[in-house]
């Protein structure tokens, strides 16, 4: 036999793109995800360092949030996001979950599961729920993920609910305006703290606070991708973890994050991943594939 054709048949297997996973594997892939996604177990994994979840070059989607390409920014987002019990803000921190929905194949999973969240700054623990679509590579690294917060519009109920009782104030539009007090006090101060030199967004105390809070919108949930006081708030939590990157997104630009740069239309038929989801020879024209 010709000695190339042998050594690229013996080298086929290796190069060979799409795993094969057990269920089992595929399970337990899953769940480690899971697990490690639960305070405090998440700290071990913020650090650029990391890379035992994610593939380098991970393709991440939150539908309420936006997309994440890489390992560094989905370290930050996706473990970071949840890692500070002590910091005001509306996240808290994840506590428990259960998967309460589950389908496999190959190198592909679908689940949903239901995580408990200790949302320490208004004293609620409440359930949310995550559908996620996850692809692994043949290492069992995370390589592209789509995952849609279930109800999250509705958990804003209870949340803002828990933050009347912390204020004592029961009108809706008051109850949303010391949430924002807090949330800009918050976010001015994390500026001051860690976005020094080149780093600097505002001029002053004074100015990051009027901008946070009457020259954007407080935003509806599914903003948290847009030009919104809440946006700014889920990047506040990555800001001390890598200032170069997430200092702008707090910032009145935006930094190409907090931005309202696309439309609905835009938002849902962005042909982002670079991977199909849909099974080989399925979809062999597969439009919805990154060009
Ligand atoms: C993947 O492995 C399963 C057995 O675990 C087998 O039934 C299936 O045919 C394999 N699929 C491919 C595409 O190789
Ligand atoms: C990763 O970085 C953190 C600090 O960001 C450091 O404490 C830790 O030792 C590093 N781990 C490795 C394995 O290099
Ligand atoms: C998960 O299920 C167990 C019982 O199997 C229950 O005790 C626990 O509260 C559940 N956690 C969540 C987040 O639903
Ligand atoms: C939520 O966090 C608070 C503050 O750390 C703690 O007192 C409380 O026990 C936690 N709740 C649960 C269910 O873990
Ligand atoms: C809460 O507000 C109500 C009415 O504004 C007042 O009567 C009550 O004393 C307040 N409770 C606390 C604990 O501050």
């Amino acid at each position: 036999m010709d000695l190339l054709l042998l050594l690229f048949l013996l080298l086929l297997p290796l190069t060979s793109a799409q795993p094969n996973f057990t269920f089992n594997h595929l399970w337990s892939l899953t769940t480690h995800f899971w697990d490690n996604f639960l305070y405090p177990a998440n700290l071990a994994h913020i650090s650029d360092n990391d890379t035992s979840i994610f593939t380098a070059s991970v393709q991440g989607r939150v539908d309420v949030t936006r997309t994440f390409t890489s390992r560094d920014l989905n370290n930050e987002y996706i473990f970071g996001l949840f890692s500070q019990p002590n910091h005001p803000g509306l996240f808290g921190i994840p506590i428990d979950y259960n998967i309460t929905q589950f389908a496999a194949t190959q190198d592909t999973v679908a689940c949903t599961a239901v995580i408990t969240f200790n949302i320490t700054t208004f004293d609620l623990v409440a359930p949310g729920v995550i559908t996620a679509w996850f692809q692994f590579s043949s290492t069992g690294r995370i390589a592209q993920y789509d995952a849609v917060f279930r109800w999250l519009d509705f958990l804003f109920v209870p949340i803002m609910q828990a933050a009347g009782r912390k204020f004592n104030v029961s009108d809706h539009a008051l109850i949303q305006s010391r949430v924002a007090d807090l949330l800009a006090r918050t976010i001015c101060e994390t500026h001051e703290r860690y976005c020094l030199g080149a780093n600097r967004q505002y001029p002053s105390m004074e100015a990051c606070y009027v901008f946070l809070t009457r020259d954007i919108r407080f935003g509806q949930p599914y903003e948290m991708g847009r030009n919104t006081l809440l946006c700014r708030e889920v990047h506040d939590n990555m800001v001390r973890y890598n200032p170069d990157v997430h200092c702008p997104h707090i910032g009145p630009t935006g930094g190409a994050y907090c931005v309202d740069d696309q439309t609905y239309q835009e938002v849902v038929l962005e042909r982002y991943f670079r991977e199909s989801w849909v099974p080989e020879n399925y979809a062999e024209d597969n439009v919805w594939v990154a060009l």
